[in-house]
């Protein structure tokens, strides 16, 4: 479908808005597998998801027409495999541009890749590489931002709109664009090699960067300081007794 709100060169130029579908990413992977080639950057946007899927086999839930839950279809044929946590970081920092006029400083990304306000969670970002032959043939990455939400259920303690911190409704047209706009920008970036200024920048607005905060790992809760990141995506967190130690995903969570 031809569209107007999208103003970069390819992502969103082929945008689909479904009414309601289990999970955007399921849809967008079945259509990258079932059909003729994909143009890459087309947008999958559901009003309703009734299975979202996030990070770690969890749920993604959201009240049906208040929220952005969409997928978008990335082809980085050019990153290395053992390069490939530079997406989360170029997405990441895509949606953190989009947010950050209108959240303000509060704003920061959570390792790996939540978008948190202050202490709350206002979206998550699912990517699903899709690997042939040693590349990245097709990469769905999934995005849920808390728009017009005006209230949480008791299982989502953490959980925060964009709405609770404006006090007023966003436009959800308004926001994906932005969202693609700057998501684009970033990916270009990453393409002609700028990959220290998407390593930096992504670093530099990382939640608890540098500060002593608790922590939890397989050896139980411990004080420690954010460091680094590395290449990887591994993160590099300085215990009580100054050794650096590097965790993955499943490996750590943050105590708050
Ligand atoms: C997380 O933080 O756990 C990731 C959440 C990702 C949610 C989005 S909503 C659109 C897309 N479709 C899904 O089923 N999940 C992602």
């Amino acid at each position: 479908m031809q569209n107007n709100i999208f103003s970069g060169l390819f992502v969103g130029q082929n945008f689909v808005t479904l009414k309601e579908v289990d999970s955007t990413n399921n849809f967008l992977k079945d259509l990258v597998s079932n059909s003729k080639p994909l143009m890459e950057g087309t947008v999958i946007m559901a009003e309703n998801q009734f299975a979202g899927r996030g990070q770690q086999q969890n749920g993604w839930f959201t009240e049906p027409g208040k929220n952005l839950t969409f997928s978008l279809l990335l082809k980085p044929h050019f990153l290395d495999i053992a390069d490939q946590f530079d997406l989360v970081r170029v997405i990441s920092l895509g949606v953190f541009d989009a947010l950050e006029p209108l959240a303000g400083k509060k704003l920061k990304i959570k390792w790996p890749n939540d978008i948190y306000y202050d202490d709350h969670k206002l979206g998550g970002i699912l990517i699903e590489n899709l690997i042939q032959a040693g590349q990245i043939r097709n990469s769905i990455i999934g995005i849920g931002i808390n728009v017009n939400q005006e209230r949480f259920p008791e299982i989502l303690p953490d959980a925060i709109s964009l709405r609770q911190i404006l006090h007023q409704d966003y436009d959800l047209k308004t926001l994906i664009a932005e969202i693609c706009r700057n998501i684009e920008a970033w990916y270009l970036n990453l393409k002609a090699a700028k990959i220290l200024n998407v390593r930096n920048t992504y670093l530099s607005r990382l939640y608890w960067l540098n500060e002593k905060r608790s922590f939890k790992s397989q050896k139980g809760i411990f004080k420690g300081i954010i460091k680094n990141v590395k290449d990887n995506g591994l993160l590099i967190v300085e215990d009580n007794n100054q050794q650096q130690v590097e965790f993955s995903l499943k490996q750590i969570e943050f105590q708050k």
